[in-house]
């Protein structure tokens, strides 16, 4: 029988982090979350705050159980208030050395059972996980966002990951009503290494005007019955973040469809990094 995961943990609150900690709460889980810093915390806590909020506007939580999901989070600016988590989850920023330091610290924390996931999207797992004294233990874990809508989890296996603790998380996924998928250790895994080769496509085709950003989007959405076109759907990731992705999968694969665009680089200059900065391909309110 696969093992119960009870307190988990989550290490860095911005949006995907703030979508996982609000996906265990709702599935009766005690949840501690830890960011570097109160205002770290404030932003994360606004994150679940607003969409707890749009969820009671849809009619899909009332005030009640809004409050009872919101009262299983516990919030910290200290990783040794993890120490009681079977497993616990880092959403932090896309930097090996801060995940690999960080994964390091919680290592001596945690009990000797407790798993240690990372929800990168692109970075060494592997890489990640040698900074432990519980490689064994170390898995991705790699949510997507919308995290409280999308259903697919991968499950990253790397070659000293034990059988058992992929078992135990993909019961775990499912229990969370996601649908997971396992795969090895490689950039982009499944979902991004299949996907983002088309978003960098659709940049050059843009930044060559080939078409305007409506054309390009409505043909992927009327002509493909995708849910969004490429653009808005990078506004959505997030440009910076998209970028990061593109060129890790580079640097690994070296294939030029790979290498990002660079009108992706100069709008992430000029800050315009989608919907989070009100601006990227399209404007905000
Ligand atoms: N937070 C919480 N719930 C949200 C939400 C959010 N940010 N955005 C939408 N929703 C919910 C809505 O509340 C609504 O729920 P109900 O139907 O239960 O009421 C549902 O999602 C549909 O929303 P809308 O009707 O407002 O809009 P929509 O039908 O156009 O769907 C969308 C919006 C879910 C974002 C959809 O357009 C979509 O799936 N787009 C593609 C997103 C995608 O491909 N994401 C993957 C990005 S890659 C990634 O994440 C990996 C990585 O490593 C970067």
């Amino acid at each position: 029988m696969a093992r119960e995961f009870n307190t988990v943990g989550v290490v860095g609150l911005g949006t995907m982090g703030a979508g996982i900690a609000e996906v265990l709460a709702r599935t009766g889980l005690t949840v501690k979350v830890v960011d570097i810093d109160d205002a770290g915390l404030a932003r994360g806590l606004g994150h679940l705050q607003h969409s707890t909020e749009r969820a009671v506007a849809r009619g899909k939580l009332d005030a009640a159980a809004k409050a009872e999901l919101l009262g299983r989070i516990s919030t910290s600016t200290s990783i040794a208030d993890l120490a009681d988590c079977d497993l616990v989850i880092e959403a932090i920023p896309e930097h090996v050395e801060l995940k690999s330091r960080l994964f390091a610290e919680i290592d001596k924390i945690l009990g000797p059972d407790a798993i240690l996931a990372s929800n990168t999207s692109s970075l060494s797992i592997t890489e990640i996980g040698v900074h432990t004294g519980r490689p064994g233990k170390v898995v991705g874990l790699h949510f997507f966002n919308p995290t409280q809508v999308l259903k697919l989890v991968e499950v990253v296996r790397t070659v000293v990951t034990e059988p058992d603790v992929i078992t135990d998380v993909v019961a775990f996924v499912e229990r969370l009503g996601k649908s997971p998928v396992v795969i090895g250790d490689r950039a982009g895994f499944i979902a991004n290494a299949l996907l983002f080769p088309y978003l960098n496509h659709a940049v050059k085709m843009l930044e060559a005007r080939y078409a305007t950003r409506e054309d390009l989007d409505a043909a992927m959405r009327y002509g493909c019955g995708y849910p969004m076109g490429p653009l808005a759907l990078l506004d959505l990731i997030g440009l910076d973040t998209a970028y990061e992705i593109l060129d890790t999968m580079y640097h690994q694969s070296r294939n030029r469809l790979h290498a990002p665009a660079p009108l992706l680089k100069q709008m992430i200059t000029a800050g315009l990094l989608g919907r989070k900065t009100g601006r990227g391909f399209y404007t905000y309110d």
